[in-house]
């Protein structure tokens, strides 16, 4: 019965696994979990950081059930994305891989997908925990944003999308929330669009004056195709560009259950409550079989979509009133495990996919998240604040309750530790970057298994941190660092994001050197002069990165080139292209 007591069980499975190895007895090993087989309730929020929440040390904003999710379980204080944003950084956590080895990364700036309709997207040669667990019988969903690509060929192959990845049931965002939702504000991409659209405008434009004037005057036997065609490409270039924000919210803002458009575009006011019925239902669906659920919040990216009940709440504007509405989303699914039975039976994870961005600000308002004492943010391959998220672990009766890790762990971690914990076996035919986390978290290990953590920025290699562990000190050497804009300054204002490569970003011949352990803020950098372990530090490093480099296999880039541009025979569209309008959730 799954009311025993689970970590009781471990240290019997282990006991025996122990006993058996001393009596030359080969039986099940550590690794099996007898009767546990837990649900798992996976909470991932959208560019919060880990100074935005009370149990991380944030005093003025209220998140009583995210407290409530460390008091009752095991928090981690040094839990680790893959990447400073989202695309990749969900990649690496789906898959437990480096993104640079399922090829979810660019390396030309074009950090994440760009549309719903591009080709680029989670390879189905990668595994997800999601799909080992379905095979083991577990009922498995996904609700909120995805990300992670939908179509290869035609706008129906589906080729990229959560239910060939091993999820039961989708109901949510393919796309992500972004401004452009709701006009918020004039975003790069968008900028970007009207430039070339307009030049392409006048340039048409000219071509058609020039030949009406031909025909005018007579001066020239124009021919009526040529004429007609470039007045009509011109119209339509105009329009475009005119209306390039709602075409936008069209392309990119909707939702879907499993394959079919449901809401395009989206109404904001009742998503919130559309995903809170989907995810009660779900549990009552389920509540009989082990299920894994992934809830991965539209909150707290921009636009800061709010409902009227948390507008002007807090303490801290629009972007604390979101963040509070979503702890209070999460309140109402940790009830609605409560009144199902299923709070012991479930195993519950927060996190978060990267740390807040700090160049989401508008005058003196703040619409990004706060990372605390931790340098930098979103958007940073390196500094700590990009990628230092948080991470909570509950699991009443088998994890301790009120637990705080300091140890190094990452997001991948999930991987290995769901799988196993739904006795499935991870893949043997590729590299795993992932540790299981179960020994930590139930505390018969004292360290975790990641001595080396890698840091890209695309797929450039930032930074690298290694835990010495004679000694429990945790190094972290940057290669190269963005160059703040304007200078001095913490992030890059204006730019959007911080960039990975280029004139802006500095290359440090000696690498730059921090003890984390004792400057968590990567304030003072150590020197040959300071650090007498200053080249074995190095040395150590760079020696791993060279042995992980050497296991790096080339694969395609799903955010490069063709494969992150709009192609209008993969868009989603749930009316007649190009005319996408639907709601078909209300005539239900
Ligand atoms: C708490 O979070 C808000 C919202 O991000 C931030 O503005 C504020 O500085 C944080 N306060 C503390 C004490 O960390
Ligand atoms: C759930 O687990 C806690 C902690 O082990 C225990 O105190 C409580 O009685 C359990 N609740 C149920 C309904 O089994
Ligand atoms: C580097 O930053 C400067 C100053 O903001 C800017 O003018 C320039 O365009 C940037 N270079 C690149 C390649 O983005
Ligand atoms: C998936 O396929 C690509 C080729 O499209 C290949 O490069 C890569 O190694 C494969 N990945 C795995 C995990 O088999």
């Amino acid at each position: 019965m799954l009311h025993l007591d689970h970590s009781c069980l471990f240290f019997r499975s282990c006991l025996a696994a122990t006993l058996g190895v001393l009596v030359g007895w080969t039986p099940a090993t550590c690794s099996d979990v007898p009767g546990s087989r837990p649900n798992m309730l996976l909470l991932m929020a959208d560019d919060l950081g880990i100074g935005d929440v009370g149990c991380y040390g944030n005093s003025t904003i209220r998140t009583p059930n995210i407290d409530r999710l460390a008091e009752e379980g095991v928090m981690l204080t040094q839990h680790i994305s893959a990447a400073s944003v989202c695309t990749p950084s969900r990649a690496a956590f789906l898959t437990g891989r480096y993104p640079v080895r399922s090829g979810m990364v660019s390396s030309n700036g074009y950090r994440v997908l760009q549309w719903a309709g591009v080709s680029g997207g989670l390879p189905t040669n990668e595994t997800t925990f999601a799909k080992i667990l379905q095979d083991k019988g577990y009922a498995t969903g996904l609700i909120g944003k995805w990300h992670l690509g939908l179509n290869c060929e035609s706008s129906s192959d589906h080729c990229h999308h959560p239910l060939q990845h091993g999820f039961g049931r989708f109901y949510g965002m393919p796309f992500s929330m972004m401004g452009d939702c709701a006009g918020w504000e004039l975003s790069e991409k968008r900028a970007a669009l009207e430039r070339r659209l307009s030049l392409c405008f006048h340039a048409v434009a000219l071509a058609a004056l020039t030949l009406a004037a031909g025909k005018l005057t007579r001066l020239a036997p124009v021919p009526w195709t040529p004429l007609l065609c470039s007045a009509v490409l011109a119209i339509l270039l105009f329009t475009a560009a005119r209306f390039l924000g709602t075409l936008i919210v069209h392309a990119d803002c909707f939702l879907m259950r499993d394959h079919s458009v449901t809401e395009q575009p989206m109404r904001f006011q009742r998503t919130t409550s559309l995903l809170l019925e989907e995810v009660a239902s779900f549990l009552k669906r389920n509540k009989q079989r082990p299920f894994l659920l992934l809830v991965s919040f539209l909150h707290v990216h921009t636009p800061l979509i709010t409902t009227e009940h948390f507008l002007g709440k807090s303490l801290h504007g629009l972007y604390g009133d979101n963040v509070e509405e979503m702890d209070w989303m999460v309140g109402q699914i940790l009830d609605t495990l409560d009144k199902e039975g299923l709070t012991n039976d479930t195993l519950v994870y927060f996190t978060s996919d990267n740390g807040g961005s700090l160049e989401s600000q508008h005058g003196n308002r703040q619409y990004g998240g706060w990372n605390g004492i931790y340098r930098g943010g979103k958007g940073m391959g390196g500094w700590e604040g990009g990628i230092r998220v948080p991470g909570i672990f509950r699991w009443p009766g088998a994890l301790p309750a009120g637990r705080v890790i300091h140890e190094p762990t990452s997001l991948m971690d999930v991987f290995p530790t769901m799988v196993r914990l739904g006795g499935g076996q991870v893949p043997q035919d590729r590299v795993i970057d992932g540790r299981d986390l179960l020994p930590l978290l139930v505390g018969t290990a004292q360290h975790s298994d990641h001595e080396i953590l890698l840091h890209y920025c695309e797929t450039f290699l930032h930074a690298a941190r290694w835990h010495q562990q004679d000694g429990g000190r945790v190094w972290k050497l940057h290669y190269m660092t963005p160059e703040f804009q304007p200078a001095g300054a913490g992030a890059c204002y204006g730019r959007g994001v911080c960039p990975c490569f280029g004139e802006n970003v500095t290359h440090h011949h000696p690498p730059l050197l921090f003890d984390l352990s004792r400057d968590p803020s990567e304030s003072h950098v150590l020197t040959p002069a300071t650090e007498p372990l200053f080249y074995a530090v190095v040395g150590r490093i760079q020696q791993a990165v060279e042995t992980h480099q050497r296991g790096l296999r080339p694969v395609p880039l799903q955010l490069d080139g063709l494969h992150n541009i709009w192609k209008p025979w993969l868009q989603p569209c749930c009316g007649r292209f190009p005319l996408c309008w639907c709601h078909r959730e209300l005539d239900q």
